[in-house]
């Protein structure tokens, strides 16, 4: 596994576990237990997914050291509205019977992030987590937090897949020293998502690897920490099956080539939740 050192200087793996839309219970809990015994040491969960109780109970019952895996939280748009950032981090501990996070992100830039930012600092700053962050902070939301920052933001994690790269928004946030992670690398769970793509399949059958392997092995070569999603184990094992194996430069710019701007997700310029 590939480990990527953020710009506080500590490290992440460059891939783990997404558990947006998976249920709270059995469902979450599996999938945490599958990828933990597959060797992933990364979980990316936050508030809104409510499935932070089964998360921190499988990471628990793994038996594997707190230490060894990377957890990432955020924080929901109602709490950064509402300036609850440290009661609701202390919420998001609590339900998943942690002490600290790795990382924990502004979810989205809803009204009051400037002061959600402010309260991520001190918190930080008395050590009360790893490394914080934001998601889906455009160069703008990021140019409104800066001039007046205590703390750079560790990371952006933003949308990005072949159907929507988002490559300008990620090479601004790597020239902020800024660490990019993706978000529904295979362009989501509906029906939208790229793993039938013709061209994806005439690669994947190049490289004797699955269209979901080629697509994260993108996402590798291009520097992001990524956080595919799945339940089902066989697919859990598949995706960490990404590092015995490089595509050509020719084919990493091929796949941005096929680029459609066409966004999974909401645009967090315009998002109404
Ligand atoms: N910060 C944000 O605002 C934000 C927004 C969206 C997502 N995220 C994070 O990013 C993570 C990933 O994004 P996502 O969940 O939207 O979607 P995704 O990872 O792009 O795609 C997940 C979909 O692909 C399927 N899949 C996974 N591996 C597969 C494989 N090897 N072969 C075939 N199908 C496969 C999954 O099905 P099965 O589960 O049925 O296997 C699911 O339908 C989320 O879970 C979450 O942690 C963050």
């Amino acid at each position: 596994m590939n480990e990527i050192v953020l710009n506080n200087g500590i490290t992440i793996p460059q891939l783990g576990l997404g558990v947006f839309r998976v249920k709270d219970g059995e469902e979450a809990y599996n999938a945490v237990r599958y990828a933990l015994d597959a060797g992933y040491r990364h979980i990316d969960t936050a508030a809104a997914y409510k499935n932070e109780e089964s998360v921190g109970r499988a990471i628990r019952d793994s038996g594997i050291a707190r230490e060894d895996i990377f957890v990432t939280t955020k924080l929901w748009t109602d709490d950064v509205r509402a300036g609850r950032a440290k009661e609701a981090y202390k919420e998001s501990l609590q339900k998943l019977g942690m002490n600290y996070v790795d990382l924990y992100l502004i979810h989205w830039p809803a009204v009051g992030y400037e002061k959600a930012w402010k309260d991520l600092e001190d918190m930080y700053l008395e050590g009360q987590m790893r490394a914080i962050g934001v998601s889906n902070f455009h160069a703008h939301h990021l140019a409104d937090i800066l001039p007046t920052a205590r703390v750079l933001p560790a990371m952006d994690q933003v949308e990005s897949s072949p159907s929507f790269t988002n490559s300008e928004l990620l090479a601004h946030i790597r020239s902020l020293n800024i660490q990019p992670e993706a978000w529904s690398p295979f362009g989501g769970s509906l029906d939208k998502n790229v793993l039938k793509d013709e061209n994806l399949l005439q690669l994947a059958a190049k490289y004797g690897k699955s269209t979901a392997q080629v697509v994260l092995r993108w996402h590798i070569q291009q520097g992001n920490v990524v956080i595919p999603k799945s339940i089902h184990k066989e697919r859990i094992e598949e995706n960490l099956q990404v590092f015995d194996f490089s595509l050509s430069d020719e084919d990493v710019a091929l796949i941005s080539s096929f680029n459609k701007d066409i966004r999974a997700g909401s645009n967090p310029d315009t998002f109404n939740f």
